[in-house]
């Protein structure tokens, strides 16, 4: 596959032009279609997979089938590391959430390279910190967080700049439910109190964010 699609994954950082063109000879892309499971939580590994285009999220699910989403990936994110790094099963759930092109590297060939290239053992470090701090975030928020505050945190985190106004990608609330660990009954009870005191426009499934709301945390 081309070097220079692998080449921007944070995986690879530091590593010589000739290490990147051996590990790309490894890495073979497949096409997903949006909803795809990419892997399931329990199962062994069998190899690496970095996000070329598109979308997935890592999710896990409670015994009523509830889902927690623990993060999204995009482009030039990899997933399905931890399992190779301790030899256990895989830890959580990876479906696509859109459209997605993704290398996946065989766990033999993935080990070959980090023994080769300990620059990738540093950057595996380097993810596993950043996850460990978005997880002790998402543990404070559920712990010590009213629903509405971690509604308010998550819209923050995911609205972008749109004509000067912070606006929110198409999502519903039972996405946004599966991302704060509430019901989607709860989430709609939040959406519409922050929407009467003026906080929030909603219009489909796009929020804006008003600047109220900016200023509050
Ligand atoms: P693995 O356990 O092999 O399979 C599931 C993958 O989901 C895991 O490797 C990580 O790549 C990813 N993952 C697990 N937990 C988190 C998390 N809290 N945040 C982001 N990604 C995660």
């Amino acid at each position: 596959m081309e070097v220079s699609q692998l080449s921007d994954t944070g995986l690879f950082e530091g590593l010589s032009a000739q290490d990147i063109i051996a590990m790309a000879g490894h890495a073979v892309p497949r096409d997903y279609p949006r909803n795809t499971i990419v892997l399931r939580q329990g199962e062994p590994p069998h190899s690496l997979y970095i996000v070329l285009s598109g979308k997935v999220k890592v999710y896990v699910n409670g015994k009523d089938g509830k889902e927690l989403v623990l993060g999204t990936l995009g482009p030039n994110g990899y997933f399905g590391e931890m399992a190779l790094i301790d030899d256990s099963p895989r830890s959580a759930n990876v479906r696509t959430t859109t459209e997605s092109k993704i290398a996946v590297v065989s766990k033999a060939n993935f080990m070959k390279c980090v023994g080769r290239n300990p620059e990738i053992a540093m950057n595996l470090l380097r993810t596993l910190a950043q996850r460990v701090r978005e997880l002790n975030d998402t543990v404070e928020s559920l712990a010590l967080h009213s629903v509405e505050d971690r509604v308010s945190r998550l819209l923050k985190r995911l609205a972008t700049e749109k004509d000067g106004k912070l606006v929110t990608d198409q999502i519903t609330q039972q996405e946004l439910a599966n991302m704060v660990g509430a019901s989607r009954e709860m989430v709609s009870r939040v959406i519409n109190a922050m929407k009467t005191r003026g906080v929030i426009e909603v219009s489909g499934k796009a929020i804006t964010l008003n600047e109220d709301m900016l200023a509050a945390h």
